[in-house]
């Protein structure tokens, strides 16, 4: 019997569609997939929402760049996104595109509702934009001149325009944090987010004037609503509130999962509107980490994009979804190599859970024909009782502890509660050597004894991987001949419910890869941005007299070193004319340490010296390596004066 829990509600980021999506989006929806997926199993009606953010400046300008509509350009790449879900059997229940009407006239009367509460007003904008991440920034918030969320240059924005007054909300929000902890979660978000009030909550520009792709503010339509407002609403306007409010009473509020990047609109900006419409704040926003690659973030620019589809045609949608889940903390940021996800299917699904699979299916087959015994003891050795007693108790917790680390989004440890149980049944095959048991009829009982426990084992894991991995599931359970029977949560909490069933092998579920020859076939599918491709997103100009005000210089690398605090950071001694100084740079993921010594490298010598990670670094490495034909090449000045001065 499955229990009646009551709603609950998730929701994905609206995704932008800028371009296609890769592994770092899928992460997200694969995490709030398994989410409904589990909350479903364990008796709760769900709702799950995805969808794509469609206007702003930065789809108007990739539009145009493709020499298309706004329009045209957004369903083209949306068609791909919803493909790319359907592909992935993510269970969402709607999809809400920002273009929709259905979308678009509810977020005209949420921005009625602020403005008849007298919290919106006009004004002018002057201050700075980034229009990747579509947002406002002043000054003294940039880092190093650029934007502090994704360090891509800032343009400047001066236009007429509506303002929310956000400052008003500063202390309700602080209040908000301070009372309910679990509002935001992981910790390090909410106390960021508490010290960005602390700073100094300003109003916040909610209209723009000089671009049209957007929805008309309803009481001036020279400008368009603000694409975060614009986003933030998808959250109920998918559910036809405030017209249509059934489904909206019925599953609002609920739970945001997004990117660090975004946990401030999520929980600072959008809690703020709704307390200005008066309606109810969402419940939950979790921030989860990014997936990095050769050091930052996934960029086109990089040409280091991992498409998600490619790895789902070649491992399948399984093994990628478990690799996702299990192999990143929730809330920090992870390191995404071909060589990590390989290693993992490998140990985890093809050497753990596939061996369980063919080994016990193969043995009822062999020495059961391929019938499930009942459950049964057939020995009185109390090493071999204990044997039994450990698998059954570990099995039958097992579900208790998944469902309190997914209470905490904690993916990666519920998988791990479950691979706990999977590598016991597998160290119980060879505790019991069902083998040796086949061959004294004497031990016949135990034989069978032994082999309803490992498939009453095998019967709970397929329950319990269900909201990660269904497919698998469904293998193991037509495997085990049980695939017409409704999977249920409550079935993991009881041994012995299997008698008699007939199993029918199959192929393996998970195939041992080889990980050098996988590599290399991976490597080869990448595909290489050419330098005329790369779009260039410049800083502002700088005049002569700024840039004369460094010192470059030639210096030749010595030694290269990994820094034993950061494995990004390699430390360099370099010489300089008469001068040796040692050098830190974040460049470990892009070279080998060892191509580097006795290259000649230009060296901004006048640069303050500082400590990174507890060693100083005198100085800045300027390196350039050519990728266009995937061979590395440094740009050394050839002419080099004594002093180590280049000569021009
Ligand atoms: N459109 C906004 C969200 C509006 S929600 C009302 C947006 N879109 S996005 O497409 O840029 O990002 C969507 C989500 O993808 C964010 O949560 C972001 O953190 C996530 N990711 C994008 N790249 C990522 C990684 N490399 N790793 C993990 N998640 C990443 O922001």
């Amino acid at each position: 019997m499955k229990k009646d829990k009551g709603p609950y509600y998730i929701t994905t980021p609206i995704y932008y569609p800028s371009s296609n999506l890769h592994i770092g989006h899928t992460y997200c929806t694969v995490m709030a997939d398994a989410m409904a997926r589990f909350k479903r199993l364990s008796g709760y009606d769900v709702r799950f929402l995805t969808g794509t953010d469609e206007h702003g400046q930065k789809i108007q300008t990739a539009a145009e760049k493709a020499g298309m509509t706004p329009q045209q350009y957004v369903d083209q790449v949306v068609a791909g996104i919803k493909d790319l879900w359907k592909t992935m059997e993510i269970s969402n229940d709607d999809f809400i595109r920002t273009t929709e009407d259905r979308h678009k006239k509810r977020v005209q009367k949420l921005f009625m509702l602020m403005y008849e509460n007298g919290d919106i007003y006009k004004g002018e904008y002057e201050g700075l934009y980034c229009t990747p991440c579509e947002s406002f920034w002043t000054e003294s918030q940039l880092v190093d001149g650029c934007c502090p969320d994704c360090g891509r240059p800032v343009q400047a924005a001066n236009e007429e325009a509506y303002f929310f007054k956000l400052s008003k909300y500063a202390q309700p929000l602080l209040d908000l944090f301070r009372d309910n902890p679990d509002f935001l979660q992981p910790d390090t978000r909410r106390n960021e987010m508490i010290a960005f009030i602390n700073q100094g909550l300003e109003d916040l520009c909610i209209s723009r004037s000089t671009f049209d792709w957007g929805i008309p503010v309803p009481i001036d339509e020279k400008h368009v609503i603000y694409v975060w407002l614009d986003a933030l609403s998808n959250y109920i306007t998918a559910f036809g509130w405030p017209d249509e409010p059934t489904l909206y009473n019925k599953y609002w509020p609920g739970t945001h999962l997004v990117g660090k990047e975004i946990v401030r609109f999520h929980s600072i900006i959008w809690p703020a509107m709704l307390m200005s419409a008066g309606l109810p704040l969402p419940q939950q926003v979790r921030g989860h980490g990014w997936l990095l690659i050769d050091g930052g973030k996934m960029s086109k620019s990089k040409g280091n994009i991992v498409d998600p589809v490619k790895l789902i045609d070649r491992y399948g949608i399984d093994a990628l979804k478990y690799f996702l889940l299990r192999e990143y903390s929730f809330g920090q940021d992870g390191i995404f190599t071909n060589e990590i996800m390989l290693k993992r299917m490998n140990y985890d699904l093809a050497n753990d859970l596939g061996n369980l699979v063919s080994r016990t299916i193969s043995m009822i087959e062999k020495y059961c024909d391929g019938i499930i015994p009942p459950a049964g003891v057939g020995t009185d050795d109390p090493d071999l009782l204990a044997t039994d007693d450990d698998l059954k108790n570990i099995a039958v917790s097992a579900a208790g502890k998944v469902e309190e680390q997914m209470d905490k989004f904690r993916f990666n440890l519920a998988l791990e509660e479950i691979w706990i149980l999977v590598r016991r049944a597998n160290k119980y095959i060879d505790e019991n050597t069902p083998w040796l048991l086949a061959k004294e009829e004497a031990s016949k009982e135990r034989l069978g004894a032994v082999m309803h426990n490992l498939a009453e084992t095998l019967r709970i894991i397929a329950i319990l991987i269900h909201p990660y991995m269904h497919t698998t599931t469904e293998e193991i359970r037509r495997q085990m001949g049980i695939d017409s029977k409704e999977v249920n949560w409550e079935d993991t909490f009881v041994f012995d419910m299997l008698d008699g069933e007939k199993v029918n092998k199959g192929n393996p579920i998970f195939p041992r890869l080889d990980i050098e020859k996988e590599l290399a076939e991976l490597e080869a599918m990448k595909v290489k941005p050419a330098d005329d491709n790369i779009p260039l997103e410049l800083k502002p100009e700088i005049d002569f007299e700024t840039f004369d005000k460094l010192d470059l210089r030639v210096g030749t690398i010595l030694s290269a070193e990994q820094h034993p605090k950061a494995d990004k950071l390699l430390v360099f001694q370099v010489k300089m004319g008469t001068e040796k100084r040692q050098i830190i740079s974040g460049v470990s993921p892009f070279f080998k340490k060892e191509d580097l010594v006795g290259q000649k490298v230009v060296v901004v010598a006048n640069l303050k010296p500082r400590k990174l990670k507890g060693l100083e670094s005198k100085g800045m490495i300027l390196f350039a390596d050519n990728i266009v034909d995937g061979q590395l090449r440094f740009e050394t000045v050839t002419t080099v004066a004594e002093d180590g001065n280049p000569v021009a």
